[in-house]
Formats: structure tokens, sequence, C-alpha cells
């Protein structure tokens, strides 16, 4: 039997440790049998896809039930995650055969929308997944930096050190406070929580534990900070970089008291974080920008599983009333025309046999999505046409959203 011909189905309860014992493989990693019980908890096995070799599994992917914010509304999606194919089977067709059942899946679950983080920027593009929102990776050296003389006063409010788990409660409240004011973010459960708070001594690289800065105003966190230290000394003295996981505020003061907090510490030269928004706060609080290096790369991408439910559940920024000719090489039920009409008040997306305005695949949807406002880009790229003129223009305006797409969360 040839690898993409094997059988897929969901595992079962005790396929589970056999499951971690492949994700590590794949993923050069290595976890504890008891680790792999705690992330039992995360895992939705009904949504597993496995193909096995007699009794091994030799490859998974799997979904999580989650929540997405898109411009204007919060609507299901599907998480996918754990996409592995066995070291000793690969490229042989089966990471295809896996995305295909999947989406299949998909279509007929409840969600219009999935989304994932890639290892790799080539994976995903030939399944119809698209990079709807970026990050910044921003690399500060504090002090020189320093903050603009008018930056808010914090002096009424509250800060404290926390263990992250045991603060994790206060870490939610403001997290979900958060997550209808930009596009991009998903919603934490329990198992998501537990998984965004894992901190195993293995992965910190010589730092401190995940460290919990609470900002609280009148008794109500208001925002956060988690973070770790590494530790470094130079001839010249102290050399640590504080690595920031993730900063949510919910007021500018919250926002700024946290910075204040991080780029004052002592004993460090420079703030590291990964994950900031493309346009972060941040580098409008600095008293010399220059100070900060800034990185853009890829965060979450999408795939409009249901291209007409997908596009009829966000909102547009301008009012938009276009005919869409889709094309979708992996997902042949998307494919069409269909009239998009909406507004910031809601919208509809239904098939129609009217002449296009313009022709777009659905990777390119997939990517503008969010509001990112890539679309002009790929009309300038040759990646969209139309036979309407000023048709691309108008759909790119009513696409874009501010603020722009974030997502701090991987799954
Ligand atoms: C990524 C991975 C799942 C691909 O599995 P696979 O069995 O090699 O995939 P397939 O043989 O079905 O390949 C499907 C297609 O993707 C391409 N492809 C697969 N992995 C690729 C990669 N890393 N970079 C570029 N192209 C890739 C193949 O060439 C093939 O192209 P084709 O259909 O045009 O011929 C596997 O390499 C893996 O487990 N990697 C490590 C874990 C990982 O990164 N997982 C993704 C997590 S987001």
């Amino acid at each position: 039997m040839t690898p993409s011909s094997l059988p897929i189905r969901p595992i079962v309860d005790d396929e589970w440790s056999a499951l971690g014992r492949l994700l590590d493989l794949a993923f050069h990693e290595t976890h504890r049998p008891d680790e792999w019980e705690q992330f039992r908890a995360v895992a939705e096995l009904d949504r597993t896809l496995c193909a096995f070799d007699g009794d091994r599994i030799v490859s998974s992917s799997g979904a999580y039930t989650m929540e997405l914010t898109v411009p204007g509304a919060i609507v299901p999606a599907a998480g996918v995650t754990i996409v592995t194919v066995h070291p000793a089977y690969r490229r042989r067709g089966l990471l295809n055969a896996m995305m295909d059942r999947q989406l299949a899946d998909l279509r007929d679950h409840g969600e219009a929308v999935a989304m994932l983080w890639a290892s790799e920027a080539r994976i995903y593009g030939r399944y119809g997944y698209a990079v709807a929102c970026e990050q910044a990776a921003v690399d500060v050296a504090r002090t020189e930096a320093g903050l603009v003389p008018d930056a808010p006063d914090t002096g009424r409010l509250d800060l404290e050190l926390a263990d992250p788990t045991e603060a994790r409660d206060e870490l939610a409240a403001v997290y979900d406070r958060m997550r209808p004011t930009r596009p991009g973010y998903v919603s934490r459960d329990d198992g998501q929580w537990f998984d965004a708070l894992f901190d195993p001594e293995q992965r910190r690289g010589g730092s401190t534990p995940l460290q919990a800065l609470l900002v609280r105003d009148g008794g109500t966190a208001t925002g956060y900070a988690l973070y770790r230290v590494k530790p470094e000394w130079d001839p010249a003295g102290p050399n640590g970089q504080l690595e920031l996981r993730e900063l949510q505020a919910t007021d500018a003061a919250a926002y700024v008291a946290c910075w204040r907090f991080l780029s004052g510490l002592d004993l460090t030269a420079r703030v590291s974080a990964r994950k900031m928004p493309v346009d972060a706060p941040l580098l409008y609080l600095l008293a010399d920008h220059r100070r900060a290096r800034v990185q853009r790369t890829d965060a979450l991408w999408v795939r409009l599983v249901r291209v007409g439910e997908a596009l009829a559940q966000r909102r547009y920024a301008a009012p938009v009333d276009l005919v869409l000719d889709v094309a979708d090489g992996r997902c042949p039920w998307n494919a069409g025309r269909w009239r998009l009409a909406g507004d910031e008040t809601g919208a509809t997306c239904e098939p129609t046999g009217e002449a296009a305005d313009v022709r777009v695949d659905t990777t390119v949807l997939a990517s503008a999505y969010l509001g990112d406002g890539a679309l002009a880009a790929y009309a300038v790229a040759g990646r969209a046409s139309e036979s309407t003129p000023g048709a691309l223009r108008r759909l790119a305006a009513a696409m874009s959203w501010d603020p722009k797409p974030w997502c701090v969360h991987s799954f």
C-alpha cells in the first residue's frame, strides 16, 4: 500500500501516547510521558485524523474548536494543529491525503474558516491557506530607547508579580476583554490556557521561569505581561535579556505601566518580543525608535473553507457590492461567482449568475480576510484581476480594517 492510500481515522483514547511519540519525533522535541498526559486535556481526539500503517500511527493532524475575531465579529473557527508525517513516510503524499480529508470534514462541520500556524512557509499555500496576519519581532535596547516625555502617568496603578498559573483567571479576564478589539484574536479555553502557560525547564534555554506582571486599577486587572529573563554578564557588566512573551492592556495607562516596568528592570540590556502587533503601540512610545529593531514575519494563516459564509460573517470598512469570480483548486464547492454586498453593519455573499467584477483565488481572499490590507498588493503582483475598472480598489478598501490583525496565541 502506498503511504497516501493508508487508512486515515481519528485516534482513540489509548492511542494518545503513541501520537505524542510521533509529535516529538516529527518536531524534534522531548516531552515526558506525564507531560503528554497533561496535554491530553487540550486535545479533541474526535477531531484528530491520523494515517495508520498496521497499528502504527504514521501521520497526524487535528483541529481545535475555537473562535476567531474577524472584522466586526467573533466567529467559529477550526484551529488546525499537530500536522506531522513520520520522518520515514515523508514526501509520498500523506499530507496531501490528510489535508484533503480534513478540508472535506471541515466543510461539513460548523466552521466556515480554518486557521493555523505554519512551521514552514511553503507547506500550506497549496491547501488554500494564506498569511492573514503578520507579527513584528521587536528587539529594544531599553535604556537607549527611553520613553517619550509625555507618556501617560501610571502612578495610580498597582503592579504585582505573580505565578502565571496562579494568576490565570485574571489573565483570562484581561485577554477576553481584548478579544473583540482586534481581528486575529483566538479564544483560549482551559486547554489553550494550559498550553499558553506551559513552561517546562527544557524549553527555557537558560532563562528564568515565566513571570506574570499584573497591572490593576482600583482592584481590577487592566493589563499583564508574561516574560522571562535570560541573565548574562559581560566584562562591562550585566547584559541580561528580557524576553517578553505577551503584553495585553485594556487601556493606555496599563500598556505604559507594563512597558515602564519591563524596560526598567535591573541587570538587563535588551527587551525582545517575538510576537508584537505590526502596529505595536510600543513603537510610538519610545523616545528613540531607532533603538528598536523590527522584523515582520507571518503569524496566523487562514483558509476560507466555505467562502460565501466566511465572507458574509465579517464586516466591511466601506460599502461594497461586487461579483467575485472565485478560483479554488482544492475545494471545488467554493469555485464560481459570488455576489458580495456589505458594509460596517453586515454582509451577504451568495452564488450568482451575474458577470464578475473581480477574478480572485480563494487564497488571496483568505489573506485579506482579517483586514491587513494586502489585497491591493496582490493586485499589483498580478494575483487578482478586475473586469470592472476600480472594482479591486473598492474591494481592497472594504476588506481593510483598523486596527491591523494580530494573533499572539499559537496552537
Ligand atoms: C510538513 C510535513 C507534514 C509534510 O509531509 P509529507 O508527507 O512530506 O507531505 P506530502 O508528501 O503529502 O507533500 C505534499 C506536498 O507538499 C510539499 N511539501 C511538503 N513539505 C514541504 C516543505 N516542508 N516545504 C516545501 N514543500 C513541502 C511536497 O513537495 C508536496 O508537493 P506536491 O503535492 O506539489 O508534490 C512533514 O514534512 C513533517 O512532518 N514535517 C515536520 C513537522 C512539521 O513541520 N509539520 C507542520 C506543522 S505546521
